[in-house]
């Protein structure tokens, strides 16, 4: 079978790293997915430096409609962020028959149910583990490992630049600016450091997981959301004496006949694993009524992490695309006989 057709909006950090980890695991995924899985186009206003990135492998468009409007592709893949243009692109991607993947969760968190109940009528995917916690699988772990579950609340840290600060202001002793400025350089933050530091990118994170977790609409305007600027190192010293660690938590939980939705610094005891998570690393806690609590720790951002989660969509979509039913449950990727290492 001919490898699936996949466009990309937007080949920047995440894009290329998406374009490298299919390239080098390729043979993997094709065995997972039941199908190779190959970009053929890709869109950036750049387009120099997009072609550094694809070479030859793929055509290179400034304007994004392009790739979106060429009926050979079967999945769009947005990564250019932000919820103007990108909205318009999904639309008009889904109103296409396309599948569509994408890592923006400030998108889906405000547009979110325009978005899948277009996606709805057209009958295609939209998918979207990379929106939040980057690398980590929280997506499918509540709609799919935990779906026997009423869920009770959710909790984490899901923005790493703020836990990245907090981190660095409790170990160094440093102000908030300071720290802010490194986490900027290494390239942590979104592209305005506001929507990190005032709760806003764990907003949309926290609202996408809420929607999941309680089958309840995309409502961001709902959400408390409440960052760390008025923190200070003194703040988190007082806390440490007291035995606590101070978390940026993303919220939502049952309450009564509805739901709590909120983003604000917590006092957590230092005991607990999630206050050990230091650095720009995600962590979230969900608590179903039959499993009781679960963690999940990994990078929450970063060009591979982040390609890791896109890819896994990928994967997913083209099982569900294809027409051959076995295909379409996961499944033991290698088959007897094809296995090069065994276990020792
Ligand atoms: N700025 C985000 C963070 C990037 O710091 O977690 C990933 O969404």
């Amino acid at each position: 079978m001919n490898p699936i057709q996949v466009g990309l909006l937007g080949i920047g950090t995440v894009g290329s790293g998406t374009f490298e980890v299919l390239r080098r695991n390729q043979e993997e995924i094709r065995r997972r997915a039941g199908r190779g899985i190959q970009i053929v186009a890709v869109s950036r206003r750049d387009t120099a430096a997009a072609q550094r990135i694809v070479g030859d492998a793929a055509t290179v468009h400034a304007d994004p409609f392009e790739i979106v409007r060429n009926p050979a592709i079967d999945i769009v893949v947005e990564l250019i962020g932000g919820t103007t243009l990108a909205r318009e692109l999904v639309l008009e991607a889904i109103q296409r028959g396309k599948h569509v993947v994408t890592a923006n969760k400030a998108l889906l968190a405000v547009h979110g149910s325009e978005i899948f109940a277009a996606a709805r009528a057209q009958g295609v995917i939209v998918a979207f583990e990379a929106a939040v916690a980057g690398g980590i699988p929280i997506i499918k772990a509540l709609r799919e490992g935990l779906s026997a579950n009423r869920i009770e609340w959710v909790a984490g840290i899901i923005n790493g630049t703020t836990n990245f600060i907090l981190s660095e202001m409790r170990s160094k002793g440093l102000d908030f600016g300071v720290v802010l400025q490194e986490a900027q350089r290494l390239g942590y933050a979104e592209a305005d450091p506001t929507f990190d530091i005032e709760g806003v990118d764990a907003a949309h994170k926290a609202t996408i997981m809420s929607a999941i977790a309680f089958g309840v609409p995309v409502q961001f305007d709902k959400a408390h959301v409440e960052g760390i600027t008025a923190l200070q190192a003194v703040d988190i010293r007082y806390a440490e004496q007291l035995g606590y660690r101070i978390k940026l938590l993303g919220i939502t939980k049952r309450r009564g006949h509805g739901i709590e939705l909120r983003v604000h610094p917590t006092l957590i005891p230092a005991t607990r694993l999630i206050a050990n998570v230091e650095g720009a690393m995600n962590a979230v806690v969900v608590h179903g009524d039959a499993v009781g609590s679960t963690l999940y720790y990994g990078k929450g951002a970063g060009s591979e992490p982040t390609a890791s989660a896109v890819i896994a969509d990928l994967v997913d979509v083209t099982r569900l695309h294809t027409a051959d039913p076995e295909q379409r449950v996961p499944h033991l990727a290698f088959q007897p006989g094809e296995l090069h290492d065994t276990p020792v």
